[in-house]
């Protein structure tokens, strides 16, 4: 006979005053003191988080693209209890089957949608599946020198900080490797060179291209040999403000890198799985990686695992040996069941489609709204990823205040659009700490995309009264 699950433990004593417990004994290095207003949460459910006193929070951001398939997903949340009820725990050196289907079905997947074999390597967090994907490069290039974007975010290790542009993560420890050398994005609302999307002929590319031009740019060597591995890049810029490049940017990038024998690392940790239409982003801009770094979205956010894949030259067992990387939890049992269910249940549904079509609706009632608002500076997006920059009346100055007056009325959880008083979960990115990057649930209906348009205005005509 089964045992009974044991009933839920009695609230200690000390639950009374838990946010003074918090100030007290958890460190505050992590983001959650970003915020002014501390809000604890007791539930998840679909596209919405409950607070402790049972306010519901529309969720826009969804762990920053990690629970793209909606909180307590009932199909992936079975996957994980019938691995709880058979193999939840076992040591990463000993095989099960999840695994091995896991990386079979990734492997193929990218076979198919990019047209080269490889193969698939687990870690645990992202920065360190991105750590993993540099140990990949060095290997074969023998380089220590990687390009990565201006704007862009590959995650806090060591390894992972000196790939990420923003000199505040590194600041407090000094450099432990080279940092990267940064190369703008193609960020065209505010175009690095001043120039306008549709006259500048790619310019941004033909400055890349120039790097490589004479020895004296300090890329190559006389031969054209480049003194640099890899270029890491996000296909969608994530944390740096969802930004979509333009078309034909990546094919003039990787034309260069292949002259050069540069290989092209592409981080699909926030904008794989769908989150922009597409299994992996960089499918939307016809080029081929030669390594993915995933993370997040794999298991919906349960029991973590990331992963790389790689081109079969760059990881086969010749190259990449037992022991290349190894951690405690990186093919662990539950995360790995989640992730094939996930896997699964992408390869059933028409995700791609269904993305397109809910990220389409929700960017026209955003640039409807944003006919009403000049503040609403820029609004884009590539299926459910989107933006809106947040700038002065004349649509351009970047808006810092007034977003985030939205995000705290938004977090205070006592908009009234709709009836029921609710809050609305928007998440800050960009430069300038001025765009909604926003990351709803792939399976938001148009109803909920109503709601959630009419939260944001509500918060907007609020965040503009309190600022302006
Ligand atoms: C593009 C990208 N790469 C890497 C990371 C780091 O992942 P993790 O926070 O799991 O280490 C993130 C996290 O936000 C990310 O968005």
């Amino acid at each position: 006979m089964k045992p009974k699950r044991p009933a839920a433990p009695a609230p200690a004593a000390e639950e009374e005053n838990l946010l003074e417990l918090e100030a007290k004994y958890c460190s505050w290095g992590d983001t959650v003191h970003y915020a002014k207003e501390l809000t604890m949460f007791s539930r998840s459910e679909g596209i919405y988080l409950y607070d402790e006193k049972g306010a519901q929070y529309l969720d826009l951001q969804m762990w920053y693209s990690a629970a793209n398939f909606g909180y307590g997903n009932p199909r992936l949340n079975a996957a994980l209890q019938r691995q709880m009820d058979t193999l939840p725990q076992l040591a990463c050196q000993y095989l099960h089957k999840e695994k091995i289907l896991l990386a079979t079905k990734l492997a193929r997947k990218m076979e198919a949608v990019f047209g080269e074999k490889g193969r698939v390597h687990f870690n645990v967090g992202g920065a360190s599946a991105v750590e993993d994907a540099w140990k990949v490069v060095r290997i074969k290039t023998k380089k220590n020198l990687a390009f990565a974007f201006m704007g862009g975010y590959h995650g806090r290790t060591f390894g992972a900080t000196s790939l990420t542009s923003s000199y505040r993560y590194r600041e407090q420890y000094g450099h432990f490797g080279d940092r990267a050398n940064f190369i703008p994005y193609p960020y065209c609302f505010r175009c690095p060179y001043g120039k306008t999307r549709d006259t500048c002929g790619l310019y941004c590319a033909q400055q890349f291209e120039r790097l490589f031009e004479t020895e004296y740019y300090g890329a190559v060597n006389k031969k054209g040999d480049s003194e640099f591995g890899a270029f890491f890049i996000e296909a969608v810029q994530g944390t740096g403000g969802y930004i979509v490049p333009p078309e034909g940017y990546f094919p003039a990038i990787k034309q260069v890198l292949d002259r050069h024998k540069i290989l092209l690392v592409d981080d699909e940790i926030q904008m794989g799985f769908h989150r922009t239409g597409k299994f992996m982003a960089l499918e939307h801009f016809g080029v081929k990686p030669d390594v993915v770094v995933m993370g997040k979205a794999l298991t919906n956010g349960m029991n973590p695992i990331s992963a790389i894949w790689a081109r079969e030259e760059l990881i086969s067992p010749a190259v990449f040996p037992p022991g290349s990387t190894h951690s405690t939890f990186s093919s662990n049992t539950l995360g790995t069941a989640v992730a094939l269910e996930a896997v699964r249940m992408m390869e059933e549904e028409d995700l791609e489609a269904q993305v397109m079509k809910r990220g389409a609706y929700f960017l026209a009632r955003f640039r409807a709204l944003a006919k009403k608002f000049p503040q609403m500076g820029d609004v884009d997006g590539l299926g459910l990823a989107l933006r809106v920059e947040m700038c002065q009346r004349d649509g351009y100055t970047p808006n810092r205040a007034l977003t985030d007056a939205m995000m705290n009325i938004g977090l205070s959880g006592t908009l009234t659009a709709g009836g029921k008083s609710k809050g609305l979960i928007l998440d800050v990115g960009g430069y300038y700490k001025n765009v909604f990057t926003m990351a709803p649930s792939l399976y938001i209906t148009e109803k909920e995309i109503d709601t959630a348009v009419d939260l944001f205005e509500e918060a907007l005509q609020r965040g503009i009264a309190e600022t302006e």
